[in-house]
This record gives structure tokens, sequence and C-alpha cells, in this order.
């Protein structure tokens, strides 16, 4: 009898459940041929592929209600999305596409922790020395204190932590580090998922975070970092479109903190640099009273922010009309253009439908869809957009404007902008209080909020 016997199961690549057999649809999650092979050698001596932390259980009465540890860090937005900073002993998994900047993010903040008493390492499977040592010159970074192992070998990295005992580690990225004893092949879901929980035993043991990179495909659906996403302390994705400057850092889960926190960063010559004040960059290139183009205050976290969105309809040679969403759902966008054409008339049928949200943000709040309808109606009917005004609410499908939550911070901070006029939901409560120099015009359908914002024609 083998000592050990290879175990073979299923893991989801979108949710991560596991299952005991191929089967066509996950069972957690639903999707669809998402079942991938993983096969684990169960209790090998010597090496566990679970971590195993044993301590006798403790009365959670006696447990002292201090307050983790944090290692802040000089970016305050950074820090912001860590609730604070880095806890000891935390693995941190920071997803995002390819080029977006998850390199670069990791080696400012290796470089950052890096001080004459704290040697960070920074284990690389995707660069050589020559071209991490060619990034931090571009980031200025002289890399004192701060060691670059530029191989795959993510044992060989696991001996160096162990013997060095480093302040931080970094692993970019997850998908390229091989495990030689592992029982299944590089690159494979099973080796992510190994080497995972060898870095998470690791960090738990010894004390230091360690900060992991994984690449996700522009549909998120990539199986890498989701798979992992369960097993790590704190999970991060950086976001934004490769062609604009400005990268959002979004915290989805943190063992720590809130996960309701984003950061604000700006792609420079010189690396990622934060944003302190979002709105005034994202409205500065604004061409006010514009026809197609309006503000509306989103939550992105905890803050609002003001964002800028566009419309452009134009009459189509083709018998199908295009819808084009970037930084909306396209699924929102065809719901709004359906509600357009069948409650306000707009015979939108023949018309290609642009909507761009400037900046390269990503809303996700249906608290929006009133100010991009009032873009393509302002697009549409070639009329301006009232000047200083902002936009909020849901649209239903039976033309009606609905509530959006957190009204006065959203409020607040058109107002400091100097934007004088809100177009909110009818149902707002009463004792939400008008700010000087705002005037609210609450509407309750898509008609009137039509008449409120839009100029006549030519005016
Ligand atoms: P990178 O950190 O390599 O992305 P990832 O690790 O997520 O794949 O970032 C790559 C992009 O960032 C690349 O297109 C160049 C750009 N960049 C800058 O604009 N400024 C800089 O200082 C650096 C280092 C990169
Ligand atoms: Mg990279």
């Amino acid at each position: 009898m083998p000592k050990y016997q290879a175990k073979t199961t299923y893991v989801c690549s979108e949710c991560g459940a596991d299952s005991p057999r191929w089967e066509g649809r996950c069972s957690r999650c639903g999707t669809w041929n998402s079942l991938r092979e993983f096969s684990q050698r169960a209790s090998r001596p010597g090496s566990s592929t679970v971590p195993t932390f044993s301590r006798p259980p403790v009365e959670l009465a006696s447990v002292s209600n201090t307050a983790e540890a944090r290692i802040p860090l000089s970016s305050p937005e950074f820090s912001r999305v860590l609730g604070g900073g880095v806890v000891p002993g935390s693995l941190i998994l920071l997803g995002g596409e390819p080029g977006i900047g998850k390199s670069t993010l990791l080696l400012q903040a290796a470089a950052d922790l890096s001080t004459s008493n704290a040697n960070v390492l920074y284990v690389s499977g995707e660069e050589s020395e020559q071209q991490i040592k060619m990034r931090a010159s571009r980031l200025g970074i002289k890399g004192r204190n701060l060691f670059v192992h530029a191989a795959n070998d993510l044992d060989a990295a696991l001996r160096y932590m162990e013997e060095t005992s480093p302040f931080l580690a970094i692993v970019d990225s997850i998908q390229t580090v091989i495990l030689s004893d592992s029982g299944s092949s590089p690159g494979s879901l099973g080796q992510i998922r190994e080497a995972t929980w060898r870095l998470m035993e690791w960090s738990k043991t010894s004390g230091v975070p360690v900060m992991i990179s994984g690449h996700v495909t522009k549909e998120g659906s990539i199986a890498g970092p989701r798979m992992l996403e369960h097993m790590v302390d704190v999970v991060l994705y950086l976001e934004g479109d490769v062609y604009s400057p400005y990268r959002l850092l979004r915290g989805e889960k943190n063992r720590f903190g809130s996960t309701n926190e984003v950061g604000i960063f700006e792609m420079t010559e010189g690396g990622l640099t934060d944003v302190p004040d979002p709105s005034r960059a994202l409205l500065s290139e604004r061409r006010p009273g514009g026809i197609g183009s309006v503000i509306v205050p989103v939550m992105e976290g905890s803050r609002p922010l003001l964002v800028e969105i566009q419309a452009l309809t134009n009459m189509t040679p083709f018998n199908l009309p295009r819808r084009t969403a970037n930084g909306i759902d396209l699924s929102r966008l065809l719901l709004i253009t359906a509600v357009l054409s069948k409650r306000m008339g707009a015979r939108l049928s023949n018309q290609d439908v642009l909507v761009n949200v400037v900046g390269g943000l990503r809303i996700r709040e249906p608290a929006a869809d009133l100010a991009v309808a009032l873009a393509i109606l302002s697009s549409f009917k070639d009329r301006p957009v009232r000047d200083g005004l902002i936009a909020l609410g849901e649209v239903g499908l039976g033309g009606e404007v609905r509530s959006a939550p957190h009204l006065s911070r959203r409020l607040q901070e058109a107002a400091q902008f100097g934007l004088d006029t809100g177009i909110i939901p009818s149902s707002t409560p009463k004792e939400l209080v008008a700010l000087p120099g705002m005037t609210l015009i609450k509407v309750s359908s898509l008609s009137e909020a039509m008449s409120a914002a839009l100029e006549s024609r030519g005016s």
C-alpha cells in the first residue's frame, strides 16, 4: 500500500467550490464548465497542503480586544484599502488584468517597507533582475535592503524566506511560481492553490506578511485569483482602463477591516501616485453645459466621487443599431435604452448609442441610471444639459425614478464642487437637508427629470 495517495477533486474556477467528481455545472455558483481537476497528495509526511495551526481552544471572553498591529504604507490610498496598513502574518492577494500596474504597485510597496532594519524579499517569476532594476530606476527606487529573487522556484524562495526572515515577502505572480514537489503540473490550478497554501502556512507561522499578485482576464473569469479568494486574508483588485491614467484599488475581502474601501491612483511616468482629490481630477477636462454629458456622484467604497457620463447617439446606416457601454454594464444600457424607447417615445431603434464613463472608471451602481438616461436623451434631442447639474436615481422599467442610497454624502461632494442643481428621486426622505447654494429637484419619472435637466435647444 502506498504511503500516501493522490486524491483527485474538482475545483470550480469561479467560486472555488470542491466537488468529488466532475460535473458540467458547479453546484454552488451554477457556472457551466468551470470544474477543473485538482490532484492533491493526501497526508504526505512533512508537508501538509493545508496549513495546520495546532493551538488549544481559548475562551472567547478571555481573548483581549486589542486591534491588530498594522504597518502603514507611505501611500495613504494603499493604506486606506488595507484598513490602515499591512497586518503582520497576513496573506494579501492583488488581482488585476495584465498591464494594469500590479508589479508597479508591489515594487513600490516593497521599496516603501524596506529600511535599514527591515529587508523585503521580492520574488518575481515574470521578470529578470535587470528588468526589475529598470522598473525600479523608473520609479526612483534605489533598492537598498530590497532583495530580488528572479526565479519561479517557490521551494527555493520559501527557503530564502525562512533563512532571512524578511519584513515583507512578495510573490509576483502566483501563476508563475512552481512547486517542484507538488502533485500537479506547473501553472495548473492545483499548483496555484498549493503554492498559495504554502505561502499562507509560512506567513501564519512566521508572522511575516506576504503579498501575491494574480492575473485576471477582462471578464474576471480566469481561474487563478478568483479561486484563491477564500484562502487568503485580503483580496484587492487593481482596476481601470489601461488607456486611462486612473487606477482603482478595490478591497474585495479583508479579514482585518472593512472591504468597503477604494484607493485611487494615477499611473504616471514615475509609477502609481495617490490621487487625493479624485473628483477634481476626474472633472478637470470637462466642458460645462455640454450636450450628452451628465455628472453623477457615485459611491466608491465609503466615499463619493463625481464622474462624468457621456453619451452619443448617432443615426446608423445598418439594420442593427449598436450599443456600446464603456464603464457601465451593457445590460444596464440595454435596459435604459429600452425604457427610453418605450416610456419616453425616444426612437432609438435606428440610432447607435455609445456611453462612456470618463477616466476609465467602472460604475456598478444603479444610482447612475438617471445620469445615463439623461446623457442619452441630451444627445438624442441635441439639447444641452443644464449647467452645474447632477442627477441621481435608479431607473425602473416603468420609466420611474427610484431611490438612491447615501444621498446626503453624494450631494455634499457635488456642492463642494460648486454644482448647484441636484435632480433626485421624489422618494427622498424629507429630512434630507438642503445644502446651502444647492437646489434640489425631486422627480418621480424620467419625463420630469428630462424637463428639469435639459435646456431647450439653442438656448
Ligand atoms: P505593470 O506593473 O507591469 O502591470 P502588471 O504587473 O499588472 O502586469 O504595469 C505595466 C504598465 O504600467 C506598463 O504598460 C507601463 C506602465 N508604467 C507606467 O506608466 N509608469 C511606470 O512608472 C511604470 C513602472 C509602468
Ligand atoms: Mg506584472
